[in-house]
């Protein structure tokens, strides 16, 4: 590593790093990268304990979005942890972290593979309820924190529930098709619009507990059910962006493409029903 002029540190392969870099600590070249609007990304097989969990993302990609929207040191947040990926990913990355998940089974694999990895000094893994996120957070001693990042994946919608083909293997298998029956499990929710009310008033409360200039990701797809898609990724984007005092500003999407997941004959002879093989990757910021 040798000193270039004034502001840089030359890391080689890496590129320039820019000691003004107020959002994270890439060099330029790998901030170039990551602006592409979107990516393919192969995860590694699942493990065991991981596999119990209906909709776990990738501990790789979240890395990735860690990498680019923090500084080593920063807080990252995640309302709906499931098992754990981003308190994990952060963890690899020295971020410190928190959690909620409402499932206990899933609270637990989280608090397990946290313990783990060796990383319980730096992520807090709770369980409680989202809709009561401040709650949640004070009752932890949290009430003071201010995150620098939140990234995370809430239910969409009722899928696991109406997905029945391509989870007819995973009850073959005896593995979970839904993350519990809990009421206040935003996956249970009937109705569309009551479910993108819900999950705005969980983002109102990251909105509140976000440091001003912060970063939210949210992971979400628009959803297929009873023969109509729903676009629950851009009505997530809408409605975050339209809160009479929250509003989060959208700054973009990126386009999670997944060339690894098998086609299923749907509708062949008869009528369109895509595969859908993508996710999105939604960047909103608190700008007010
Ligand atoms: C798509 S999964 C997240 C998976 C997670 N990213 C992982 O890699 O394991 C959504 C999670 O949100 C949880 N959840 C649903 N409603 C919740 C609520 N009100 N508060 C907290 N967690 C909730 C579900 O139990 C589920 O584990």
């Amino acid at each position: 590593m040798s000193k270039t002029k004034k502001n840089y540190i030359d890391l080689g392969e890496r590129g320039r790093l820019n000691k003004n870099n107020k959002l994270n600590d890439l060099t330029g070249k790998e901030w170039l990268k990551f602006t592409k609007s979107w990516f393919i990304l192969r995860p590694p097989r699942r493990k065991e304990n991981e596999l119990l969990h209906p909709a776990k993302f990738p501990e790789t990609l979240v890395e990735e979005f860690i990498r680019f929207f923090t500084k080593k040191d920063a807080w990252i947040l995640d309302p709906f942890m499931g098992t754990g990926s981003t308190l994990i990913a952060a963890g690899s990355l020295k971020r410190k972290s928190v959690g909620v998940e409402i499932t206990k089974k899933y609270f637990t694999t989280a608090n397990r593979r946290i313990k783990q990895k060796g990383f319980s000094k730096l992520a807090s893994p709770l369980q409680g309820n989202s809709l009561q996120l401040k709650n949640v957070l004070a009752d932890n001693g949290f009430d003071k924190k201010e995150f620098d990042y939140t990234i995370t994946s809430p239910p969409y919608w009722n899928q696991l529930e109406r997905n029945s083909i391509r989870q007819k293997d995973r009850k073959q298998k005896g593995l979970d098709t839904r993350y519990s029956l809990n009421p206040d499990d935003l996956g249970n929710i009937a109705s569309y619009e009551n479910f993108l009310e819900q999950q705005a008033l969980v983002f109102d409360q990251v909105y509140d507990v976000t440091k001003p200039g912060g970063y939210l990701t949210i992971i979400t797809n628009n959803v297929y059910c009873d023969g109509a898609l729903y676009p629950l990724a851009f009505d997530t984007a809408v409605s975050l962006t339209k809160r009479k005092e929250k509003s989060w500003v959208l700054k973009d999407e990126k386009v999670w493409l997944q060339d690894d997941k098998k086609l299923i004959a749907l509708g062949v002879n008869n009528a369109w029903v895509g595969n859908r093989h993508h996710q999105y990757c939604l960047i909103f910021r608190k700008e007010k």
